[in-house]
């Protein structure tokens, strides 16, 4: 299996030691799964490697636009885990699950004045300012209120992560980040540092998404090291930290690799110990923003199947009751996905077909080639594996679809709800 939290017992599939049959039974479909103990175990995998490689100050914070509600804060609280946000309403989730804000970063290409004085309202640890724009307007709202606030620069280093271009974000030709190649990189630290009501404390890169390449964060690592050598050099301004934003790829399929995190994160440990060395410069506070390592493969989506339809010397299509509204990810970018037959796991798979949704919109599609039992039809429950990252946090209501409840497991026997499923009422609430 893809997984270690994935099994099967006669015939049906476990999801965290949990029967995924009657999961669906209890719950209802569409339904998403959430493994606590899986969560929990990589940020601790994460906090672990920082502490070795980079010892106590460094700081895996996890972004939370893979997956996010009010309960994932709370666990994250729990795991000394900094968290990264992107808007106000990420903020605003983040507060209610009374999460300690200094230890958040404000990040995004576009803050709003309204985004930036809600962020300092509520105590936000860093603002990640993407261009000078937004350290001019974090000035001019900290000014407003006497205080000092903590910004970092989100700087393009000018990397190819090999991953889909949707999200590729390292490359200079970028809607985010200021560019190193540019000399804008330059510009922004000597203006950031003129400022009088933001304190610089560091850089920061993001270079995409879903990345395998072997050594893609390394050679970030090394050009952001070089560029924070050239600006000690010109200006005499050392960053104090810096932050590889997030990345690692995870298993969707059985073709993908399994990436180790303690091994990832040493790699990395080597090369920026060793670039400091050659740049006579002392190791900075070392952040990364993990979000798809975290909650991926934590997640299964459960779905009951419907209509089966054969078109001879054509194809196959299986359609269940959720589909692109709850995961829009083949839709948008071609994402693979392991599909299992979960009430039917001992019969032999020989029926190639198309797992499709039931919107109205032939893309909407979660995954093709897929082989399923030739017994498969209504009734049958499908499970969709790692869906915990970009899924319930991408998911819409098209079609006036309600978005399925987010279910957590515990421990191999707990279950509890931790996002209600959406009602009709729901989906008129805003209606006037
Ligand atoms: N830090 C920054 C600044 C980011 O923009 C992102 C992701 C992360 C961290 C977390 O990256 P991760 O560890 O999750 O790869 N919707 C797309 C993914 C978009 C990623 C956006 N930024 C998908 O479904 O694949």
């Amino acid at each position: 299996m893809i997984c270690d939290n994935i099994t099967s017992k006669d015939g049906i599939l476990y999801f965290a030691g949990q029967n995924t049959v009657e999961l669906a039974k209890k719950y209802g479909t569409p339904l998403y799964l959430m493994d606590e103990d899986k969560i929990r175990e990589k940020c601790r995998s994460y906090k672990k490697a920082f502490e070795k490689h980079f010892g106590p100050e460094a700081q895996p914070l996890y972004a939370s636009k893979a997956n996010c509600f009010k309960r994932i804060y709370e666990i994250m609280a729990e795991e000394n885990m900094g968290i990264d946000v992107v808007s106000s309403g990420e903020i605003y989730v983040a507060l209610k699950a009374g999460f300690d804000l200094s230890h958040a970063y404000f990040h995004s290409n576009n803050k709003t004045d309204e985004d930036i004085a809600y962020a300092i309202e509520n105590g936000i640890g860093y603002f990640v300012a993407d261009n000078v724009e937004e350290v001019k307007a974090v000035e001019a709202e900290a000014a407003k209120r006497g205080i000092k606030q903590k910004l970092i620069l989100r700087l393009t280093p000018g990397i190819d992560p090999h991953t889909y271009e949707a999200i590729a974000t390292g490359k200079v030709d970028s809607k985010f980040g200021t560019p190193i190649e540019t000399g804008q990189a330059d510009e922004i630290v000597e203006f950031t540092l003129k400022q009088e009501h933001v304190i610089l404390d560091g850089f920061h890169c993001h270079v995409g998404s879903q990345v395998f390449g072997e050594d893609i964060f390394e050679r970030a690592a090394e050009v952001m090291l070089e560029f924070t050598a050239h600006m000690r050099d010109k200006v005499g301004y050392t960053a104090r930290v810096l932050d590889l934003g997030g990345g690692y790829g995870v298993r969707y399929t059985e073709n993908d690799p399994y990436l180790d995190i303690e091994t990832k994160v040493g790699q990395v440990a080597e090369v920026i110990k060793a670039t400091c060395q050659r740049l006579n410069l002392e190791v900075p506070e070392i952040h990364m923003e993990p979000g798809r390592s975290i909650v991926a493969d934590a997640g299964m989506t459960l779905y009951t199947a419907g209509t089966v339809k054969i078109i001879p010397g054509y194809k196959n299509y299986v359609s269940i009751d959720g589909g692109m509204p709850d995961n829009p990810r083949f839709a948008l970018y071609g994402s693979d996905y392991t599909c299992l037959p979960a009430n039917k796991m001992d019969e032999k798979r020989d029926f190639e077909c198309s797992i499709v949704g039931r919107c109205c919109e032939s893309g909407d599609i979660i995954q093709e080639h897929v082989m399923m039992p030739s017994s498969i039809g209504r009734y049958d429950t499908v499970a969709v594996c790692t869906t915990g990252a970009y899924n319930y946090s991408m998911a819409s209501n098209y079609n006036k679809l309600p978005r399925p409840a987010v279910v957590m497991l515990k421990g191999g026997n707990e279950n509890y709800l931790v996002v209600k499923r959406e009602t009709f009422e729901d989906l008129i609430r805003h209606d006037l």
